[in-house]
């Protein structure tokens, strides 16, 4: 199975400037916690905007157009089918980004991860596509609000891709 995990702002922004819109610690928590020993799929720009790379305890898969690009401590795959191909088999393994590989994966994922950060950056760049609610239903929302830590309230969702 393949989910999607991803922090959307109000405006479904997800980036700007190579870089996530702001550092939420329970998020990045909530991320690793959910991903731990799983695989993660991204694209070459979301590697190399993570701060550290490879993410540690998880195999790590790198989508590129560059053929035979290497990336150190991850798998490369040069197309959209063998990263689909990568993790044939495995219980659930997780698309992280960014913008251009959600946009891609929508159709083959069957879960969302969504944290809704309740704010909105106008200076984004990088968006996520619409969730649409004939495809997907919500089954699980948790709010927390801002805290010292966190500068924003934001809300766990979770979606399964609906019956069709
Ligand atoms: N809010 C969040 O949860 C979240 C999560 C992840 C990322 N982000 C943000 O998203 C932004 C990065 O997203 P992005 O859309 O710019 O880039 P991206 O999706 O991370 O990577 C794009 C790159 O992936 C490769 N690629 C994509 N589709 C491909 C295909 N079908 N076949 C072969 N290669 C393919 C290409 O690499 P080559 O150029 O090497 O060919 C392309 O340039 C950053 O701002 C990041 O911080 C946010």
């Amino acid at each position: 199975m393949i989910s999607i995990i991803v922090a959307i702002a109000e405006n479904y922004a997800i980036g700007r400037k190579g870089d996530l819109l702001c550092h939420m610690p329970e998020d990045l928590k909530h991320f690793k916690q959910i991903t731990s020993g799983k695989t993660v799929m991204m694209g070459e720009r979301t590697f190399f905007s993570l701060p550290k790379h490879p993410l540690p305890n998880r195999r790590n898969i790198v989508l590129t157009d560059v053929q035979g690009k290497a990336f150190e401590g991850a798998e490369a795959v040069y197309s959209l089918d063998e990263m689909i191909n990568a993790v044939k088999g495995e219980e659930e393994a997780f698309v992280i980004g960014g913008g251009m590989v959600y946009r891609q994966m929508m159709e083959h994922a069957d879960k969302l991860y969504i944290t809704r950060i309740h704010h909105s950056w106008e200076d984004a760049d990088t968006f996520f596509p619409e969730i649409k609610e004939e495809e997907w239903e919500l089954t699980s929302a948790e709010r927390h609000e801002a805290d010292d830590k966190n500068p924003y309230a934001y809300t766990f969702c979770t979606y399964n891709k609906r019956n069709r």
